[in-house]
């Protein structure tokens, strides 16, 4: 079970990395902003009256955790990464909250689940950078039981996603070597394409599969806007390594980029995602 994708590594090496380390630094402003999802699956938890959840690139735990108080004392919930620093903060929180959630490192595409061990499988934008996408939601079928529901959420397309584009729109000009995103490719925007999924859902043996979008409206504190764009994103990543004039310039360029977004103290913004829903088929 340790077959290496061409990609693997280059995902591995980012979240165990650059990213995983923004998203450790970023987490408070990321947790708040993203806390409208966390409590749509934590219902998906209580509605299914889920024991054993999965929680699918559970990345510092969050959503775990809240899916963890929701499953209650009987719940055995367990959060799995690739990336190892952001399992161990998820590790922390855990401990700290005092919570029976679990966490383990390990790349979803090959791990070795126990089979059918799960009554609910969920993610808050965890299943968009598997290299093979049939590989890792096969393997998450396995590890459903007969019937188990799957409930992610992923983001629609970057057009659909203005708030989301806008630093990368904006820093453009001053940053031509800025990445390109392949439509598809592993990343925030691969399951932009609800054909697509539902066909990497079919391959890999979910059935009743049902993908809606939803709409869903976010916001954090205005203070927290620059660190966010200067650690995440593609423009986070490239200003890690531009000279401090450079650096400067974007981030004026891109914060006020970002004015139509900012309300008083808030930014505010709606994030365009799919709902996407399966279940394993009932009998093995
Ligand atoms: C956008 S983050 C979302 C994290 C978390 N679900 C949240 O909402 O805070 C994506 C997560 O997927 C994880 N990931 C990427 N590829 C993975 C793989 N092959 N197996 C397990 N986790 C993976 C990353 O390490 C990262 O934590």
């Amino acid at each position: 079970m340790n077959a290496q994708h061409p990609n693997d590594n280059e995902q591995a090496a980012l979240w165990n990395g650059r990213a995983g380390r923004a998203w450790i630094d970023g987490q408070a402003t990321l947790d708040r902003m993203f806390s409208a999802f966390e409590d749509l699956l934590a219902d998906t938890v209580r509605n299914a009256s889920a024991r054993r959840v999965l929680d699918v690139g559970c990345g510092t735990g969050s959503t775990t955790l809240a899916a963890a108080r929701a499953a209650g004392v009987q719940g055995e919930c367990l959060g799995v990464d690739i990336s190892q620093p952001m399992i161990a903060v998820a590790r922390d929180r855990a401990e700290r909250e005092g919570s029976t959630a679990r966490f383990v490192g390990a790349d979803v595409q090959t791990h070795a689940f126990a089979p059918a061990r799960f009554d609910l499988v969920i993610s808050r934008f965890g299943v968009m950078f598997f290299d093979d996408p049939v590989a890792a939601f096969t393997n998450l079928r396995r590890a459903a039981s007969a019937g188990a529901p799957l409930q992610v959420i992923a983001w629609r397309s970057p057009a659909e996603n203005p708030y989301m584009t806008t630093a990368e729109r904006a820093a453009a000009p001053l940053l031509p070597d800025m990445p390109v995103r392949a439509p598809g490719a592993p990343g925030q925007f691969a399951f932009a394409d609800r054909h697509r999924v539902a066909s990497i859902l079919q391959e890999s043996g979910w059935t009743g599969i049902d993908i809606q979008p939803i709409d869903v409206d976010c916001a954090f504190p205005e203070k927290d806007l620059v660190g966010y764009f200067t650690r995440l994103g593609t423009v986070g990543q490239v200003l890690q390594d531009m000279d401090e004039a450079t650096r400067r310039q974007v981030i004026g360029t891109v914060r006020a980029a970002f004015d139509p977004f900012v309300h008083a103290d808030e930014v505010r913004f709606t994030a365009a995602c799919w709902m996407i829903g399966a279940k394993a088929p009932a009998h093995a």
